[in-house]
């Protein structure tokens, strides 16, 4: 897709909301347009993973990282001990993707609670003091560039003490705002290819990040983007995480058709925008 069709696009959304001149010429939407999956692509791309799976790959896959041999070598491994009561090291070493879930598990609002307040929730207010504005900024548990937390955190609820259904988080009062209510598990297994290697069906909630670009590139342009993936990497590693320590089993899902997702969370798909998905079930014993 050419950029002339993306401003198109912005035209059909309205794109004066979003501050429409900050993004005219955007390489970064450009990238994101054009990187988006659709139903067809998703399957082309599948076949060519298909086709990654021989011999030379696997060998050069065996060694993803870089060596300088005959050079000094310095051995950290005999200082493995780690801090002492560190749960958090624990934690770390423990987590694996885990894709199948204990069938009848349901996710308790603490585990929720959890999963969103500590990822991406606002725990500390800062008065602004800068250029005679009278607010607040909200920060959270994860870095972000210049401050201006671009990501949106939304959870589909498959089984849970609330009814099913897709709610918004609303990070600066740590609750859950209901969009729709229902069982959307077959739906969101048309449009997300989790299946065979995921077994979707047994989690026991869906969490997806977007992204509403427009926040950061305000004042970084292009590179916003890069600040914008970041995040969502921090985001999705703190609820990886989390997920451990509360002792569910999670997996990233990467393959899903962009604007599909876009259109289930109601949202525009050209300033807001799906980025993470990570679904969350409870761990066979
Ligand atoms: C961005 C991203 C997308 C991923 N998408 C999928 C996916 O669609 N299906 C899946 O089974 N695993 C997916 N994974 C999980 C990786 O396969 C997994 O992290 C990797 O094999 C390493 O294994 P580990 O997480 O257990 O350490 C994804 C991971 C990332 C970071």
């Amino acid at each position: 897709m050419k950029l002339t069709n993306i401003k198109d696009k912005y035209d059909d959304k309205d794109g004066t909301l979003y501050g429409k001149k900050n993004i005219d010429e955007s390489l970064a939407l450009l990238f994101h347009e054009n990187s988006k999956f659709t139903t067809h692509s998703m399957r082309k791309q599948g076949e060519r993973i298909g086709a990654f799976s021989n011999p030379y790959v696997a060998e050069r896959s065996s060694q993803p990282f870089k060596t300088y041999p005959g050079t000094e070598q310095i051995d950290l491994s005999v200082y493995e001990q780690v801090p002492h009561n560190a749960e958090l090291f624990e934690t770390i070493k423990r987590r694996r993707s885990i894709r199948d879930y204990k069938e009848d598990s349901t996710i308790s609002l603490n585990e929720l609670y959890v999963l969103l307040q500590y990822s991406y929730g606002v725990n500390v207010r800062q008065k602004m003091d800068s250029f005679g504005v009278d607010g607040h900024i909200g920060l959270r548990n994860v870095p972000s560039g210049g401050g201006l937390f671009p990501l949106e955190l939304y959870v589909v609820i498959f089984k849970a003490h609330i009814p099913s259904g897709l709610y918004h988080f609303r990070s600066d009062s740590m609750c859950l705002e209901k969009i729709k209510e229902g069982e959307f598990m077959n739906e969101l297994i048309q449009i997300i290819q989790a299946e065979p290697y995921v077994n979707m069906r047994s989690s026991s909630a869906l969490f997806i990040t977007t992204g509403i670009l427009e926040r950061q590139m305000i004042k970084y342009g292009d590179r916003a983007y890069r600040f914008m993936m970041q995040e969502s990497g921090f985001v999705g590693m703190m609820m990886s995480l989390l997920a451990e320590s509360l002792n569910l089993g999670s997996c990233m899902l990467g393959g899903y058709n962009d604007d599909k997702v876009n259109e289930f969370l109601e949202i525009d798909g050209v300033f807001e925008t799906v980025n993470n998905l990570l679904v969350v079930g409870g761990k066979k014993d």
